[in-house]
């Protein structure tokens, strides 16, 4: 049997990379972008922003990205990035040019209509509602708008957009969700600001000019969260993970496992530019099943399959509701990841918007990892939890977020006498 025990840096955040890219493609002067996660979607992202013209120096753990004034049409692949093309969308449409999106085979699929409706009442120009996107660029004009559905690429989008309307632009989020672009637009001069009122949040954003900076990036929750897993389930394990973004907005699964009962230490918080950072400690101690659900959905929604794994292994029925939005990421992650733990063992049961999982033990298997990072990453971590073989078809899909998980895994295992 082993246990995971040691000490590790995760590769940056997937979430705060992107941005940092993209306004610093839209900034006058220099951009620097120290420790940025170059996994398979930031590089898009990277790819993106050359082909519109900004100019990027790759350095050491750095880049240096020099702005521009109007990016040029042109046509621009996102690969498997749901950010990448969301984001984008909500940038472009204000600017002078043409430009195309398109994306792999499972963002294709993925739902574009919820940032286009908003842009297209801003006044924008965009055809298709599934990716190639054709955006005609156009003058915008402001909107208030009520998120219908909690999320950030949607809110960015349109708050992206609002810098180029005329007059101000007002996003109203009745349920929270990861606030990265609210946080670092100021940094570049973005004239925004974010209220409290009648259990919303309301944030306002003045037509701006941005203007380089640097943006020093955090290691990624979502990619601590698996070793965070591993040393709650694995016997005997104690992993601590080094300078993670602790935002609330990303933490939710952090919380359910100390909710379950696992021995959670955060120590060394400071912040870096806007964002709290610390080092996250994890123990292995019994847990108890739980129920997730409500506005406590979006910190956790990139974390949910591993949850399942999680819950498995607890000692009594865990539930997640209200998380229909799983089934348009990377894959279905309801059906995926119900039919994939199912063939290692796990009793758990999909719901149209979420699933119950009931304290199962685990045997090997062969399974696949659908093309979609989370659940190839959630599997390696299943093997632990089993001295029986399992098998995982697609395993290189983690590279999207986390180049070298595979080694970094292995390398805090240690075999227990
Ligand atoms: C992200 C927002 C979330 C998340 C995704 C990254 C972002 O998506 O699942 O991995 O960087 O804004 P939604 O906006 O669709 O909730």
């Amino acid at each position: 049997m082993m246990s995971l025990n040691g000490s590790i840096r995760v590769p940056s955040d997937k979430s705060i990379t992107h941005r940092a890219l993209l306004f610093g493609m839209m900034a006058t002067g220099t951009t620097r972008v120290v420790h940025p996660l170059l996994g398979a979607d930031c590089r898009s992202t990277l790819d993106i922003i050359r082909s519109l013209g900004a100019e990027v120096i790759e350095k050491q753990d750095e880049l240096l990205i020099t702005g521009i004034e109007s990016p040029r049409s042109a046509r621009l692949d996102c690969g498997n990035s749901g950010t990448t093309m969301r984001l984008l969308i909500g940038l472009l449409s204000g600017y002078d040019g043409s430009f195309e999106l398109v994306g792999d085979e499972s963002l294709s699929k993925r739902p574009m209509r919820r940032v286009n409706a908003p842009l297209r009442e801003m006044g924008a120009d965009v055809k298709g509602d599934l990716a190639p996107i054709v955006i005609e660029g156009k003058t915008l004009q402001s909107i208030d708008y009520t998120l219908p559905v909690a999320s950030a690429q949607v809110k960015s989008a349109v708050l992206l957009a609002g810098l180029r309307a005329e007059g101000t632009t007002i996003v109203r989020e009745p349920i929270l969700s990861r606030d990265h672009t609210e946080r670092m637009l100021p940094l570049f001069g973005a004239q925004l600001t974010v209220d409290a009122e009648k259990g919303e949040r309301i944030i306002r954003v003045e037509p701006s000019r941005l203007s380089g900076a640097t943006v020093d990036v955090p290691a990624d929750p979502s990619s601590a969260a698996f070793f965070w897993a591993g040393a709650a389930i694995v016997p005997n394990s104690s992993v601590t993970t080094t300078d993670v973004c602790l935002n609330e907005t990303r933490i939710g699964f952090l919380r359910t496992l100390e909710r379950m009962g696992a021995h959670v230490i955060i120590s060394n918080e400071r912040t870096i530019g806007e964002e709290l950072v610390g080092d996250v400690t994890v123990t292995t101690s019994e847990l108890s099943g739980t129920v997730v659900e409500g506005d406590m959905i979006p910190s956790q929604i990139d974390e949910l399959p591993l949850f399942a794994l999680v819950a498995s292994q607890a000692n009594s029925p865990s539930i997640v509701k209200d998380a229909a939005e799983l089934r348009v990421k990377e894959t279905d992650r309801i059906d995926v990841v119900v039919s994939e733990l199912r063939k290692l063992g796990v009793d758990i049961v999909g719901k149209e918007d979420g699933f119950i999982v009931k304290p199962s033990r685990l045997h090997g298997g062969n399974v696949s990892a659908h093309g979609d990072h989370r659940l190839s990453m959630m599997l390696q971590v299943a093997t632990l939890v089993t001295d029986e073989t399992i098998q995982i078809e697609g395993i290189d899909a983690s590279d999207v977020s986390y180049p070298g998980f595979r080694q970094d895994l292995q390398q805090i295992q240690r075999e227990i006498e």
